[in-house]
């Protein structure tokens, strides 16, 4: 399948992704919001590669299906500030409408921000810098390009933040017998 046609209709495999991914999430959730209710009261939801929130057949993708889950939650629904990056001003674009008529997302304490920015050196610089609330990172670019070591080092380094990434080994495969590819660090 080409990136072109990756969001034309939900595939098995992304079903599958989302619905991890969402899980996980909230058992992150009722975890750290314990003791999140004694400190700063915030927990955030970043994903750096978030695609346009649906499919072409209409079906969700993850980001919606996060948003559901705080929706669902009291606690949730009250402490969590979210952030959604895709490169594609389109699928921003999509995803910002999207999100504009999920049922109950004016219940959100806070409203999930859009960004339009290219993941790359610079964002992991500015991770490095930051001290992060209890945050759950959610990585998932197309193949392996932007999926830095560091990347994953500085969103794991503050107290309460996890991780979930996807990859595609295959193209590590492909990448592996060619000269002109390179993993970064
Ligand atoms: C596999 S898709 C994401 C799917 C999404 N996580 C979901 O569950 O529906 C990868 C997305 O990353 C975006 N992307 C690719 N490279 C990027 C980069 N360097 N920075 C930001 N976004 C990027 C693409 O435009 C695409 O929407």
């Amino acid at each position: 399948m080409s990136t072109h046609d990756f969001f034309d209709k939900r595939g098995e495999q992304s079903e599958i992704k989302a619905r991890i991914v969402a899980k996980y999430f909230k058992v992150w959730a009722e975890i750290v919001i314990p003791s999140v209710k004694k400190r700063d009261k915030r927990i955030a939801y970043i994903d750096l590669y978030a695609g346009p929130g649906r499919y072409d057949d209409g079906s969700k993708s993850t980001p919606l299906k996060i948003l559901e889950t705080a929706i669902e939650s009291n606690d949730i629904r009250n402490m969590l500030v979210s952030l959604f990056n895709d490169k594609d001003d389109r699928h921003v674009n999509s995803l910002e409408n999207a999100i504009k008529s999920l049922p109950g997302i004016e219940t959100l304490e806070y409203e999930p921000k859009l960004y339009n920015v290219e993941v790359g050196e610079e964002i992991v610089k500015m991770f490095e810098e930051m001290r992060f609330v209890p945050t759950f990172f959610f990585i998932d670019p197309w193949g392996y390009k932007g999926l830095y070591l560091s990347l994953i080092k500085s969103a794991l380094k503050d107290w309460g933040c996890d991780c979930v990434f996807f990859f595609n080994y295959n193209r590590i495969n492909s990448g592996l017998n060619n000269s002109k590819a390179y993993i970064q660090r």
